[in-house]
């Protein structure tokens, strides 16, 4: 497989977890004098080309922010044509993704999204639910906020329940409140089109995550863009507050 590689990444080290904010697709269609749900079509082609790229590099857990708490403030139709998009998207590709030994799992809001995509989501994580490889991990009505405010009122809950006492809180309960509880904190953190912020995703997770920005509009991102920003990340000097 070395052979097959664009950059010289060491395949020991690989992220365990790359977290990805699919930006750009508006912006990419704008340019090519498109309308911008051909932007969202053509940036299914890319999740597709990069999570089997991820299997390709034994990545375990791949997160993609698809849908974010703030983003049904678009136009409906936008938002239809995403929402369309995605239960295409899963109707086609989970059995794909079961076969390929693909785990699906999705955070966030889920309940709120159209009917047809619950349903093809539930399909999709029942069916794969035993699988062992790869973790696909969709963020979908997601908001980092709102899990945080979510797990709060879970934990006060508890509290008042007597499940756990206020000076037994730690880090780990908060953690263990979050919909990621299940999956380790994001390693690396892609987001491509060349904005620099957050937009409420993973904001706890990401305390000592590797950050990777690039111009590059989503539907042009590929194997070889992966590469390049998984090479950067291990170029990176973690240090997690010590000294080396
Ligand atoms: C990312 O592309 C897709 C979603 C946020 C759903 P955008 O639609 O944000 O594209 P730009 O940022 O307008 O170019
Ligand atoms: C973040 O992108 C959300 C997703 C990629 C799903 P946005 O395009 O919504 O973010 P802002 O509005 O530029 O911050
Ligand atoms: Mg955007």
């Amino acid at each position: 497989m070395k052979n097959d590689l664009f950059y010289n990444i060491d395949l020991n080290r690989v992220p365990s977890h790359i977290a990805i904010i699919m930006d750009g697709n508006g912006r990419w269609a704008k340019n090519k004098f498109l309308p911008r749900a051909a932007g969202h079509k053509a940036g299914v082609e890319t999740i597709r080309k990069v999570l089997k790229e991820c299997k390709r590099l034994n990545v375990k857990y791949v997160t993609l922010y698809a849908f974010s708490t703030e983003n049904w403030k678009r136009p409906k139709a936008e938002v239809d044509t995403l929402m369309n998009l995605l239960s295409t998207y899963l109707k086609n590709e989970v059995k794909t993704l079961h076969e390929e030994n693909v785990k699906l799992n999705a955070i966030g809001n889920i309940d709120e999204l159209p009917s047809k995509c619950v349903e093809e989501l539930k399909k999709g994580i029942e069916l794969t639910k035993n699988n062992t490889g790869c973790n696909l991990n969709l963020a979908l009505n997601y908001g980092g906020r709102m899990d945080i405010k979510n797990a709060v009122i879970d934990i006060i809950k508890d509290v008042k329940d007597g499940k756990i006492n206020i000076d037994e809180i730690n880090e780990n309960t908060i953690s263990n409140h979050l919909s990621t509880k299940s999956i380790p904190d994001p390693d690396l953190v892609i987001r491509t089109s060349g904005e620099e912020r957050l937009s409420n995703f993973l904001l706890w997770e990401v305390a000592y995550s590797e950050f990777y920005f690039t111009n590059i509009h989503w539907p042009d991102f590929d194997e070889k863009e992966l590469q390049k920003a998984i090479y950067t990340y291990q170029s990176r000097d973690r240090r997690f507050g010590g000294i080396k």
